[in-house]
């Protein structure tokens, strides 16, 4: 297994290329499968979840071909609307291809995710609504069993999820009638599911609101071409590494507009931001951080997905901050790791107390997952001294080329063999 040597305690400076979102790739190569068709996909970031959703739909009867970030699906001949516990096990976005199948096969045997890193991550929000459509779902042996032909209803989803919005999304594609969602996942990735949708001719309703309306039936054109959005937490991640290490780095590709909550964030920390169309660019001049409390939300609230890298920056504040995930309660598994850099932080349930100190000092250090593995990066490129990153396969999971991009901003960071 790879691992990261970083020394510390430089200052990053540069522009960097933001990948295309991992979280909105995911879900538009499962809906490929609705109907037979070919379809090119832009700006697909090369990581290994996205190679393990092609394995998953050249198993399900796919041809993908991948290169320099444009995958060309063609699903005419998908003909096995079944998900291994093999391929689940490694990526619970496989998931997703439960819509789909229900949409083009009116079956789907799927196995049920196990959990993750820090803890259970159940799906009862994607089998209730699929059975409130009409389907008959089963588990056995690990598996979820689902079938039958899905009529339009109304479903509300008590806490809002990403994952099942776009699982009853797609499964409504072709339900009979219409299909509404209340408390509808907001972020940007299913914005973007429902814009690669609406291209397809879905009659979707509501976009970008916690409110959707799917019309189904309406025949989907055999495969589109379509650009896949810049991904956020990639550029949010960026942004921290310069403000953490008062750097000046400029992010090409990126949308300010799905970064607000993380850019006022780090105002108030005291760094300076400047934004263009599609440029981000972070500067720390007063080589500062204020301690800032924060919340994690659903979008258009900060991310769970950059609480761990958050955490970092934090933990060399000028003060004493309080961070909550409200998303995850036990996404902390990084708290342990940060603390071999020397940071001060307690946990009590889902609040970490951190207690900023001038100097974290490099250190080994073990991911956990992918953005454990981020925040970790962050703190390793902020320390002084040598840090080791073990268990990296984590970070290549949901950074396309990080040590290459880091390099590039004049981080000193090495991949070696274990
Ligand atoms: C997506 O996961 C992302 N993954 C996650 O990013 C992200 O952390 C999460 O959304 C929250 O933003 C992908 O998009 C591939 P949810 P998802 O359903 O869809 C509970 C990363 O690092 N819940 O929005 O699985 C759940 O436990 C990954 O890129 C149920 O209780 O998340 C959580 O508390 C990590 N029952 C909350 O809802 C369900 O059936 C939000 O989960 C579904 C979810």
């Amino acid at each position: 297994m790879d691992k990261f040597i970083i020394h510390g305690g430089k200052s990053l400076k540069g522009e960097v290329s933001i990948s295309g979102a991992k979280n909105a790739a995911l879900p538009i190569m499962a809906a490929t499968i609705i109907e037979p068709g070919e379809y090119i996909l832009h700006n697909i970031p090369n990581l290994r979840d996205t190679l393990t959703m092609k394995r998953l739909l050249e198993m399900i009867g796919a041809t993908v071909n991948y290169n320099n970030n444009t995958m060309e699906i063609n699903t005419v001949d998908c003909d096995t609307p079944i998900a291994p516990y093999e391929l689940v096990k490694t990526m619970r976005a496989s998931f997703y291809v439960l819509g789909p199948f229900m949409s083009r096969f009116g079956e789907a045997q799927v196995s049920l995710p196990g959990g993750c890193a820090w803890g259970p991550r159940p799906v009862d929000f994607h089998l209730k609504a699929l059975e409130q459509m009409g389907a008959s779902v089963t588990l056995s042996d690990g598996m979820i069993h689902a079938k039958g032909k899905l009529a339009g209803v109304h479903i509300h989803f008590d806490k809002s999820s990403v994952g099942a919005t776009g699982n009853v999304v797609m499964a409504a594609v072709y339900a009979e009638g219409i299909t509404t969602i209340s408390n509808a996942a907001m972020e940007p990735e299913i914005v973007a599911l429902c814009d690669f949708l609406t291209d397809l001719g879905t009659d979707i309703n509501g976009i970008g609101t916690d409110t959707l309306a799917i019309t189904g039936g309406n025949k989907l054109q055999n495969g589109v071409e379509f650009n896949n959005i810049p991904d956020r937490i990639e550029a949010g991640t960026f942004l921290l590494a310069g403000a953490i290490t008062n750097g000046e780095i400029t992010l090409l590709n990126a949308d300010p507009d799905h970064l607000k909550v993380v850019i006022d964030s780090l105002k108030q920390a005291g760094v300076t931001i400047e934004t263009g169309r599609d440029w981000v660019k972070v500067t720390n001049p007063s080589k500062k951080i204020n301690p800032v409390n924060m919340v994690t939300a659903v979008y258009p609230g900060f991310p769970t997905d950059l609480q761990a890298q958050w955490i970092a920056l934090m933990t060399r504040a000028d003060g004493h901050s309080i961070i909550i995930d409200d998303i995850y309660t036990d996404r902390f598994t990084h708290l342990a790791e940060l603390s071999r850099f020397g940071a001060h932080i307690q946990l009590t349930q889902n609040r970490a107390e951190i207690y900023g100190i001038d100097k974290l000092r490099g250190a080994p250090v073990m991911s956990t997952d992918i953005r454990a593995s981020a925040s970790l990066i962050l703190a390793a490129l902020a320390a002084e001294g040598k840090s080791e990153i073990s268990r990296i396969y984590h970070i290549d999971r949901g950074y396309e080329n990080i040590e290459t991009k880091l390099k590039a901003i004049r981080a000193d960071i090495d991949r070696v063999k274990a």
